[in-house]
C-alpha cells in the first residue's frame, strides 16, 4: 500500500509509478481511516509534497492517526517531492513514523516544478516541461531503489534536523488561510470548497471563503481554479502561473 498526499499532482503520480513497477496500489490519505493490516513481505509507502522544508501538516496528523498491524518483512519508504529544497524532511518522516512504532528503511526525494508559486516561477511551460522531463528519470532510479529495498536516509540536498523550529514558525505563519484572496473572475462553480483536502472552504454568496485559520497550504485551490481566480499574499501568483501534474487526475 502507497499512500499519497498531493496538492497539485507530482506525488500521486511519483507513488502511481512506484505502485505500477513493483505491482501495488495507491491510496490518498485523504478521508482514509481504516486500519492497514500488512501482508508479509508487503511495500508500505508515503508520497508528498515538502512543505517549508518538512512533512505536510494533513500527512503528519495522517500518520498520527494512523493504525499499522506489522507483519513479517515489511519495507517502509517515504519519498519527499520537492521543487528546490527538501530540506530536513527525511529525516522528519523517520521520527514521525517511528513515534508510531514504524521503522522507516528508506528515504527519497524527487525535483519537480516548485508549487510553492508565491516566490517561484510555473508561467513557462517549455520550463515546466523540462523539469518533469528530468523528474523521469528521477522517477526511474528511484522505482527501481524501491523494488531492490535500499536502506538509508536517500534525500538529496538534506538540512539538519535542529532548524526545524524556525522552519515550523514559518509554516505555521505561512498556512493563514488569511493570505487567500479571491478575484471578480470567480464564477462561483464551488470546484475549490469540493476539492480542499482541509474541507476549510465553503461558498457564500457564490463566492469561496475560508472557514480553517490554518490549512495544509498545499495550494490545490489555487492550482485548479478554471478562472485562476484564487492568489495568495502579494499577488505574485497571478504572474507565476497556474501548474498541474500533466500525467495525472487529483
Ligand atoms: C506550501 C508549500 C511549501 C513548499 N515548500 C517547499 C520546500 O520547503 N522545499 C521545496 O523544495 N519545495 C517546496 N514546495 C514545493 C513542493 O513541495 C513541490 O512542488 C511538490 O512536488 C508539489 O507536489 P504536489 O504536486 O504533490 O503537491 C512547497 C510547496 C508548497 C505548496
Ligand atoms: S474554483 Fe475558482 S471559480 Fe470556482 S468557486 Fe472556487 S474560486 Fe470561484
Ligand atoms: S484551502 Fe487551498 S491550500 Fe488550503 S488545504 Fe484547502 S485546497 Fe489546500
Amino acid at each position: 500500500m502507497i499512500f499519497y498526499f498531493t496538492g497539485t499532482g507530482n506525488s500521486k503520480y511519483v507513488a502511481e509509478r512506484i505502485a505500477e513497477t513493483i505491482g501495488d496500489t495507491v491510496q490518498s490519505i485523504e478521508d482514509y481511516s481504516q486500519v492497514v493490516h500488512l501482508k508479509d513481505g508487503e511495500v508500505l509507502g508515503f508520497v508528498s509534497y515538502t512543505a517549508w522544508f518538512q512533512i505536510p501538516p494533513l500527512m503528519r496528523e495522517f500518520i498520527t492517526n494512523l493504525n499499522v498491524v506489522p507483519a513479517t518483512d515489511n519495507y517502509a519508504f517515504y519519498v519527499a517531492t520537492y521543487g528546490t529544497m527538501p530540506g530536513y524532511h527525511g529525516e522528519d518522516a523517520r521520527r514521525t513514523l517511528a513515534k508510531k512504532g514504524i521503522r522507516l528503511d528508506a528515504s527519497f526525494s524527487v525535483r519537480q516544478p516548485d508549487t510553492w508559486t508565491p516566490i517561484f516561477e510555473l508561467s513557462d511551460p517549455v520550463a515546466v516541461a523540462r523539469t518533469n522531463e528530468k523528474a523521469e528519470a528521477e522517477i526511474r532510479e528511484l522505482v527501481v531503489k524501491v523494488q531492490n529495498r535500499v536502506q538509508g536516509n536517500q534525500t538529496s540536498r538534506r538540512w539538519p534536523y535542529f532548524i526545524h523550529p524556525v522552519t515550523e514558525w514559518l509554516l505555521s505563519r505561512q498556512s493563514q488561510t488569511k493570505h487567500f484572496y479571491v478575484e471578480d473572475s470567480c464564477i462561483g462553480c464551488g470546484l475549490c470548497a469540493r476539492r480542499c483536502p482541509e474541507h476549510a472552504i465553503t461558498i457564500k454568496d457564490k463566492r469561496p471563503v475560508w472557514t480553517k485559520k490554518q490549512c495544509s497550504i498545499c495550494l490545490r485551490c489555487l492550482h485548479h481554479c478554471p478562472k485562476f481566480s484564487i492568489q495568495y499574499g502579494d499577488g505574485k501568483t497571478k504572474q507565476h502561473g497556474q501548474y498541474r501534474n500533466p500525467h495525472t487526475k487529483v
